[in-house]
């Protein structure tokens, strides 16, 4: 970072931060996988269907994203007037970069007697190229509306995609990608983990494998796993998410104790999202001071991406404990 990039020496991040965010009439929005830190600055702090919608919905003329670049994307496909700000546009996803819009425009139309049902992480490409976007609070509720006849494309994880596919017993046709963070959880591990805390109950992210999935009493987006940790009746949590999320849980529920799960070599860091990561406090300091990183998107292709996240709009049915997953059947 060359000097002029910088923020001043000794500069309080925070209240600069604030100051900007008040100059810029901006709204700061976060991921729960985001660092305790700008979590706690955040104006919103939410799922990915929930900071959809929270972007839909701001009037305020700048969104400075602290998520991942499909998630800025997203708020811009939705909110093209506003200026949309990412702290590091390096911030990508390995599920976005599992399926190149070109790959998944020739899968289609192999298929042309398929619907494409796409999960939001992905490119705008690729969401111009589907027909109705699911985030995983809204999978559930927007696959029940599909008829039982419809043949159907699921992608880019074939996780989430492969749980749907075994709870609603339907067949679909997955694409190969999987996410690299919920990939990393070890059942051994896990295994382990449960007999050190027994009858303590286990929340999944259903971008998790199956043999994690199969260990778990909950599974559901990151805002349900937070409703469940609110609700179950014990006083441990075992979380196989991204760990981040805990910070939200230990702040609402002080008296609970959450423990990660953990990853092959034990340790729970090797499931800590490497792109989420990339976003700091200095550079959303510099994204609020300079307006940049911010988020482009060509008028066709944004109009062409916004009919499937609309449709995905109209049809969830809402968020934590309507449209969610919620308990594994
Ligand atoms: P949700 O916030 O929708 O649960 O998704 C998690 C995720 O993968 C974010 O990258
Ligand atoms: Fe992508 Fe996984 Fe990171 Fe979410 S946690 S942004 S799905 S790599």
């Amino acid at each position: 970072m060359s000097a002029e990039t910088k923020p001043p020496a000794g500069a309080d991040l925070l209240a600069e931060i604030d100051r900007l965010r008040k100059e810029r009439n901006a709204v700061i929005l976060a991921h729960y996988y985001q660092k305790p830190e700008i979590q706690d600055l955040a104006d919103f702090v939410g799922d990915s269907l929930e900071l959809s919608r929270k972007a839909a919905a701001t009037d305020a003329e700048v969104i400075a994203f602290c998520g991942v670049k499909f998630m800025a994307d997203t708020a811009k496909i939705l909110s093209p007037e506003k200026i949309v700000v990412l702290p590091d546009l390096d911030a990508g996803c390995s599920l976005e970069d599992s399926c190149p819009p070109e790959k998944f425009k020739a899968f289609r139309e192999a298929h042309p007697d398929h619907i494409a049902l796409t999960y939001i992480n992905c490119s705008t490409e690729v969401k111009a190229l589907s027909d109705i976007i699911v985030t995983s609070s809204s999978a559930e509720s927007i696959l029940a509306q599909i008829p039982p006849e419809q043949k159907i494309i699921f992608g880019p994880d074939r996780h989430l995609g492969g749980y749907l596919s075994r709870k609603f017993d339907r067949e679909m046709l997955l694409w190969p990608g999987v996410c690299i963070v919920h990939e990393a959880f070890s059942e051994t591990e896990l295994m382990k983990l449960k007999a050190q805390h027994p009858g303590a109950p286990v929340a999944a992210h259903p971008e998790c494998p199956p043999a994690i999935i199969d260990h778990a009493d909950y599974v559901g987006s990151t805002s349900g796993i937070l409703s469940f940790a609110k609700t179950f009746p014990g006083d441990t949590l075992i979380v196989a998410t991204e760990p981040h999320i805990i910070h939200q849980m230990q702040k609402e529920l002080p008296n609970k104790t959450f423990i990660g799960a953990p990853g092959a070599d034990g340790n729970c860091n090797c499931n800590i999202c490497p792109y989420m990561a990339l976003n700091t406090l200095e550079k959303l300091y510099l994204a609020l001071r300079d307006l940049q990183p911010r988020i482009e998107i060509e008028e066709g292709l944004r109009l062409a991406a916004k009919k499937s996240l609309d449709a995905m709009l109209t049809m969830a049915s809402g968020t934590v404990g309507k449209g969610d997953l919620g308990a594994r059947s």
